[in-house]
């Protein structure tokens, strides 16, 4: 096994899960599991995402959220989609910026309504300003594993998109699998792929659990080297542009398991357990985390935070 000795566990839950849960998740309840989630240790988070208002009305307190966040110990990204999401952020404080771009034309069109074209043209001064204020940008790759409009997309169009990121200056790249089409093989051959090309260019990758192989692909995506890990507390998320939507990896579920096989995450599981746990009271549903409910190892730990019985 080749394993890496530490990762980057970066949370996405205030943004992809709450910009896909139902109902708008009130601010000042963002901002609880917000601050829950950085006393657990999350230093790297996607805090939200300044998009249209009208394209995803649920992050449309984008601006009061990145200004109130604690600062300090966690690094508060936001997702942008174009040059006008990217200054707003700026303003409103974002300390890096997750510009995000489709593989594939019809998804690229459904979700940012441009060509991947004009995507990648208006990438150049959107990383050129964010660079200006000392901000990095990290490039997504959506629907790099499929995409519900077209099935399969050809690695060299998510090569493409790669070079056009790396090319403007962004200094990240996260593959993501958006519609949970990714099973474990085809993720170590991207990534190989990807390392092959781009050498040393920091890695991530960004899972989605549509067809219940998010854990494995995330298991491959570490064996073939990929450092940054998606993931949402309790396992909410989803693309509002991919039907049947599922949620992403849950952060505790991956910190459990990272941790267990000696890849240290940095994060406390039971503070994070007992975020995803604020987080379900919040959102009044069950959500689909395990470690949350089933609790850590140790019985008498997983008695205590979960209510498991562990006498018999
Ligand atoms: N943030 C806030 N408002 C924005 C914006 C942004 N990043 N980009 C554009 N707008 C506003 C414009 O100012 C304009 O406002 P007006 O109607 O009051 O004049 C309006 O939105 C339309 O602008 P336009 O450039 O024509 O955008 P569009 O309608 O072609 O939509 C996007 C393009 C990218 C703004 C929109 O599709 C979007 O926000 N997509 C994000 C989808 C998403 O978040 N998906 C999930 C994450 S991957
Ligand atoms: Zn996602």
């Amino acid at each position: 096994m080749n394993l890496p000795s530490r990762v980057t566990i970066r949370e996405v839950g205030p943004r992809d899960g709450f910009q896909s849960w139902p109902e708008f998740v009130p601010t000042e309840r963002k901002l609880e599991v917000i601050q829950a989630l950085i006393e657990a240790g999350l230093r790297e988070m996607e805090t939200t995402s300044f998009v249209s208002p009208k394209a995803i009305p649920q992050m449309r307190d984008a601006q009061e959220v990145m200004q109130r966040v604690p600062r300090g110990k966690c690094r508060h990204a936001a997702l942008v989609p174009n040059l006008k999401g990217a200054e707003l952020a700026l303003a409103a404080g974002a300390e890096e910026l997750v510009v995000v771009i489709s593989a594939s034309e019809a998804h690229n069109m459904a979700n940012i309504r441009r060509t991947v074209s004009q995507s990648l043209e208006e990438l150049i001064p959107l990383v050129s300003l964010s660079r200006s204020h000392g901000v990095g940008v990290t490039g997504a790759i959506s629907v790099a594993f499929g995409c519900p409009y077209q099935g399969d997309v050809p690695e060299k169009d998510v090569m493409r998109v790669a070079e056009g990121y790396l090319a403007a200056g962004a200094s990240r790249v996260l593959l993501a699998d958006t519609t949970g089409m990714a099973t474990p093989l085809r993720v170590q051959a991207l990534v190989n792929r990807f390392r092959e090309r781009f050498g040393g260019v920091e890695l991530g990758v960004h899972l989605h659990n549509n067809r219940g192989t998010a854990m494995a692909n995330l298991y491959a995506a570490l064996q073939a080297g990929a450092t940054i890990f998606d993931t949402a507390l309790g396992g909410i998320g989803g693309c509002p542009n991919v039907p049947q939507a599922a949620g992403n990896l849950a952060t505790e579920d991956v910190v459990f398991m990272l941790e267990d096989m000696g890849v240290d995450t940095g994060v406390d599981l039971e503070a994070l357990i007992r975020a995803a746990q604020l987080l379900e009271r919040i959102l009044g549903k069950v959500l689909p985390g395990q470690v949350m409910k089933s609790g850590p190892r140790d019985p008498e730990l997983a008695e205590r935070l979960c209510g498991i019985k562990c006498h018999p």
